[in-house]
């Protein structure tokens, strides 16, 4: 009886403090990748590189040693709780990586600017360094590095995509987790829970991350044009593999035919293993119930 009465407290907690997501509706990913946006080569780039690989290509007659598939059979009807640390996971990680400091010169840390959204970080490093600054001055400063950080995922950076498919509740979340990962004191007490339907889980990975180097639409390139570096537009993935392949290829990796021959090869695209196999299911569901558009 007790336990149960500390299991209802604690999910009337967890749910008082959920918020709905209703307010943003779901569209399709449109357009040139964000490297190509930028004119980047995929091999001249920090982005979208987990610098993880899959397992080398087995020798003939060797068995392959794919991953097991732990998909749930409801994964598609089952909405999530999400943190301010899973919106940091789907929409940032890929280029800032788990420790938020990212891969400067290219990809400036996020630490900084976050820390200068905190009165006491500013007061207290203003006192390291033998100055005083008042308190009012101090708030004025954080407020504007607030709503330089509002407006980088409203408007995006110079070299940073923007995030229109962030809704407001989903980026005070994760305001609430940046504050928490740059140290922030105090910041844990702040994390709050948000409701996410399984289409908007699978739109913001494919917006935010493997969007970053598969264009929306193209021609569905051949083996020889893979080997010389063409990455398949987001529009012919769920042809070119079925779900349980496309799972595997983004949390385990998986070999790609490339060339005239044509030999299956590990290929180039990082391993994102810290998706979850519902989470990347969900993306393939995404891509067919909205086909991306030009
Ligand atoms: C496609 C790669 C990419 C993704 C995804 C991305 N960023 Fe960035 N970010 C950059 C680049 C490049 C810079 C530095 C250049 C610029 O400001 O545009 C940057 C800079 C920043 C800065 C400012 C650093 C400074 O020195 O002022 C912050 C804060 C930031 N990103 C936060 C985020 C957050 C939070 C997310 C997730 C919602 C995110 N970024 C997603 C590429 C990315
Ligand atoms: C850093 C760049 C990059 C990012 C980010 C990326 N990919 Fe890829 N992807 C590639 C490249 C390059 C290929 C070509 C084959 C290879 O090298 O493995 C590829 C191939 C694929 C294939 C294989 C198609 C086939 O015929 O076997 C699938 C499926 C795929 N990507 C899905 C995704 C998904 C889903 C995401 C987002 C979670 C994603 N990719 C993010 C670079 C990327």
């Amino acid at each position: 009886m007790k336990n149960l009465a500390a299991i209802f407290v604690l999910l009337s907690q967890l749910f008082g403090q959920t918020v709905g997501n209703k307010d943003i509706p779901v569209t399709a990913v449109k357009g040139e990748s964000w490297i190509s946006h930028l004119h980047k080569r995929f091999s001249d780039t920090s982005m979208g590189k987990t610098w993880h690989y899959g397992p080398v290509v087995p020798m003939p007659g060797e068995k392959s040693t794919g991953g097991q598939q732990r998909l749930s059979l409801d994964f598609a009807a089952r909405t999530m709780i999400f943190h301010g640390s899973d919106v940091y996971r789907l929409n940032c990680r890929g280029c800032h990586e788990e420790s938020g400091h990212g891969a400067p010169p290219e990809i400036n840390s996020v630490i900084d600017p976050v820390r200068a959204t905190s009165v006491e970080v500013i007061m207290a490093r203003m006192k390291k360094v033998g100055m005083n600054m008042s308190r009012t001055n101090a708030t004025l400063l954080t407020k504007q590095s607030n709503t330089a950080l509002l407006d980088r995922f409203h408007k995006g950076g110079q070299d940073m995509p923007p995030f229109p498919q962030l809704s407001e509740p989903e980026i005070r979340s994760l305001l609430a987790y940046l504050r928490q990962l740059a140290g922030v004191p105090g910041a844990e007490r702040e994390q709050v829970a948000i409701k996410e339907s399984p289409s908007h889980v699978g739109e913001q990975i494919v917006k935010s991350t493997c969007h970053i180097c598969h264009n929306a639409v193209g021609p569905n390139p051949n083996p020889q044009q893979i080997l010389e570096g063409t990455i398949p537009p987001l529009s012919t993935l769920t042809t070119r593999t079925s779900m349980p392949e496309f799972v595997r290829k983004v949390t385990a990796g998986a070999p790609i035919s490339m060339g005239t021959a044509p030999l299956p090869y590990r290929g180039r695209m990082p391993v994102f293993d810290y998706l979850s196999e519902d989470e990347v299911a969900n993306a393939y569901l995404y891509l067919t119930l909205y086909p991306p558009q030009e």
